[in-house]
């Protein structure tokens, strides 16, 4: 009895304990538990290391890390994937004094188990719900096997292919670029931080880090702080409003100074202007990295300057670790820096719940019933199906009827399946990748029983063996379509995988050249991370297709498309130029002085003598099995304020015989500023579904903040003028046109 009365009045305690903590706020809570740390554990804190059996950098040789946890000297750790292996950490740190929980870190880019395209391959999708899908889906497999938080969306807009990261993007366009951040950010952390399906997001690389001079990767960014305000950074304010939980930094030096010591970027602009209240991590080794750079004597000075700057986990570099104490002890950083960095990250553990469960999102039953099933593997056929870019389809060969009897499919790509995760899948070691539907398997997947398949590899993808020419031939003859998948490598795009040729590699398009002798009709994949130059290619073959990477469902995918089951409707997030020697290429360039008015008028102009300044396919384009006509343009006003806005309506019409999605592009120009102004930009978009015969509606609305800029001052705003309004199809396809004009 006596027993019963002690266990009954210990619940009650336990509950009013639990119950009194609950009522207090977070930050409350938090300060409670700051006033417990050591000066040792609040450096902790801001301490995360890698689990070393998967290294996303450089490796770094560190203590005993187990020890360390014990020890309460660490806030977190990356690359640890699992329920297993999350408890079995999380465990060690319930030993440690204050018993504060780790934060578990993964790049969860384009999903945990269940692989989504790759990123710059959803942009072309421009479906916004689509992107956020994708990201729900990472979010709800990562959630179940032990991760808090992904290091993901990568929000840097990106001018130049040769850098490999790209891929990772959302490309070339501001806008484009923001809408998709607010739809990624939205969809890993769902209604709210702390639901068990959701994960922090990670906005990132702060900042311009996708503008590496020579696209060549971590290289050094230098630009006026108005390309800065006008191009880089609207994405990352994006990601603020969407209520991003963390950020992290980037590698680059920004006009000398390195991200992760630049308080303009961390302090200022993050933390100040944008009243950012989460936290920043460094990006791998970043602090350590201000040594290299010529910004930081010794590590010590590197961790004062990052500490300053507002950069509050150490990712990797030990500099934290090893020298916080010393530079507070010497009263070089005050005690409040390191507390407000603390604060920045126990806010989050607690509003994940981490205190009350540490393990609540090590749970194997959700794991289990999470990952890769089948809800989240139809999300990724139908978002990877809608991710192709139709380029080219001439004599109609597209879609193939299932009746066809004899299919050729050659190539080095047709049968890989690792390939299809492309460069930043999740290595889940245990998991082996049988679940990943392979070309092949996805054309076996759709054909019926009278159609043939044969295959042929012709070649490899980097070396210049043609040796398996003569097969691909014999296999082309006796088919009556060939499709050939070729491309670059998985591995070719991505971090630290900046290329100067941006070619297609190794003797895949001369077999492409000997196939095209059978005469037969040719279907070209293209397989890539990132805008390749294939000109030869793009003149010669009637029908090309945009394959990107598109995780665990391509090959069903891509079979969806190529018998017309899905009708193409991807367009292009990005440039592709015709060589590499046009980029730094893109849409929405400024007029210059000498505007050439055509590929003859050169002389004196800005252009080139031996190539136009055209690119191969431009910003917005892609085809579709279906034809689209936009007509009706109409302007409920040519004149307005900046206090009033335009109502733009437009209809569009499916006229072809396939039902279809069409992006419809609102571009404007502002055709004089106090600042020179782009010669288009992309205001507003519209992805709509029409039926065969089918004609729609659009209404657009053009309100001040889209007609607004950056001035020489930095002030953000409209200027009265007179403006151009575009509609179409691509950047370059605009099909009605109209002006209007903002009046003071
Ligand atoms: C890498 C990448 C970054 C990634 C981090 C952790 O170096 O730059 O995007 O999130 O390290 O893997």
């Amino acid at each position: 009895m006596k027993n019963i009365k002690i266990s009954i009045i210990v619940s009650v305690f336990i509950g009013l304990n639990v119950f009194s903590q609950q009522q207090k706020t977070i930050d409350e809570r938090v300060d409670d538990l700051l006033k417990k740390m050591t000066l040792e554990e609040k450096i902790g804190q801001l301490n995360q290391y890698t689990n070393d059996a998967n290294l996303t950098g450089p490796l770094v040789i560190k203590p005993n890390k187990q020890e360390e946890i014990k020890k309460g000297l660490l806030g977190s750790m990356l690359n640890v994937m699992g329920v297993e292996r999350t408890r079995k950490y999380q465990e060690l740190a319930l030993q440690s004094r204050l018993k504060i929980p780790l934060l578990f870190g993964l790049d969860v880019i384009h999903g945990y188990k269940t692989t989504f395209p790759i990123p710059l391959a959803e942009a072309a999708s421009w479906d916004l719900e689509a992107i956020e899908k994708s990201a729900r889906v990472a979010a709800e497999e990562a959630s179940a096997s032990g991760i808090h938080w992904t290091f993901a969306p990568m929000v840097d807009i990106s001018r130049d292919p040769r850098w490999g990261r790209v891929m990772e993007g959302a490309g070339e366009d501001t806008y484009l670029g923001s809408k998709i951040a607010i739809a990624r950010v939205k969809g890993f952390q769902g209604n709210k931080l702390g639901e068990l399906n959701s994960v922090m997001a990670c906005a990132k690389h702060f900042a311009a880090y996708g503008a590496a001079v020579g696209g060549r990767d971590y290289n050094s960014v230098d630009m006026s702080d108005r390309m800065l305000w006008e191009t880089y950074l609207p994405p990352f304010k994006a990601a603020v409003d969407a209520g991003a939980a963390t950020f992290m930094n980037s590698f680059n030096d920004l006009n000398g100074i390195p991200a992760t010591g630049n308080k303009y970027l961390q302090r200022d602009i993050l933390k100040g202007k944008w009243n950012f209240n989460g936290f920043v991590v460094s990006d791998w080794g970043s602090i350590g990295e201000m040594i290299d750079h010529g910004f930081a004597k010794d590590s010590k000075d590197a961790a004062l300057k990052a500490i300053i700057a507002g950069s509050d986990m150490d990712m990797e570099s030990n500099a934290y670790r090893n020298n916080l104490k010393q530079l507070v002890e010497e009263k070089k950083v005050s005690v409040e820096l390191i507390d407000d960095a603390v604060r920045r990250i126990l806010r989050k553990k607690f509003e994940l719940g981490l205190f009350e469960n540490p393990f609540r999102y090590s749970d194997s039953e959700r794991q289990k019933k999470q990952l890769n099933n089948p809800e989240h593997t139809k999300a990724a056929r139908e978002v990877a199906s809608k991710s192709i870019v139709l380029l080219k389809n001439e004599n109609g060969i597209l879609p193939l009827s299932k009746n066809v009897k004899t299919i050729g499919f050659i190539g080095p790509m047709v049968k890989l399946k690792r390939a299809n995760h492309g460069f930043w899948a999740v290595e889940l070691k245990e998991i082996d990748s049988s679940y990943i539907v392979s070309q092949w398997e996805g054309m076996l997947n759709k054909i019926g029983r009278n159609t043939k398949l044969l295959y042929a590899k012709g070649c490899g993808i980097l070396d210049n063996d043609k040796s398996g020419f003569k097969e691909a031939l014999e296999i082309a003859n006796q088919s009556d379509v060939v499709v050939v998948s070729i491309g670059e490598r998985h591995d070719m795009s991505g971090e630290a995988k900046s290329r100067s040729s941006i070619n297609i590699p190794g003797v895949q398009e001369d077999l492409i050249k000997e196939l095209q002798k059978t005469g037969k009709p040719i279907v070209v994949l293209i397989n890539a991370g990132r805008p390749l130059v294939f000109n030869w290619i793009a003149d010669n073959m009637p029908t090309i297709v945009y394959t990107w990477w598109l995780g665990s469902e391509a090959g069903n995918a891509i079979a969806d498309v190529i018998f017309g089951d899905y009708n193409p409707s991807g367009k292009l997030p990005m440039t592709f130029p015709r060589t590499e020697g046009q980029i730094p290429i893109y849409y929405n360039h400024y007029n210059t002085g000498r505007p050439i008015k055509n590929d003859n008028d050169i002389v004196y102009k800005s252009g080139y003598i031996d190539i136009t300044n055209s690119p191969k396919f431009p910003f917005g384009y892609g085809l579709s099995y279906t034809n689209f006509d936009y007509s009706n343009l109409k302007l409920s006003k040519t004149k307005i304020t900046n206090k009033e806005s335009i109502q733009v309506t437009m209809d569009i019409k499916n006229s072809g015989k396939f039902d279809g999605e069409e992006v419809v592009q609102l571009y404007i120009r502002d055709r004089f500023g106090s600042v020179v102004r782009p010669v288009k930009e992309l205001k507003d978009f519209q992805k709509i579904n029409l039926k065969a015969g089918e004609t729609k509606t659009l209404t657009f609305i053009i309100d001040n903040q889209k007609l607004s800029f950056y001035n020489e001052k930095l002030e953000f705003g409209s200027e009265s003028g007179e403006f151009d309004l575009m509609i179409g199809s691509s950047s370059d396809d605009i099909r009605l046109k109209d002006t209007f004009e903002l009046i003071d």
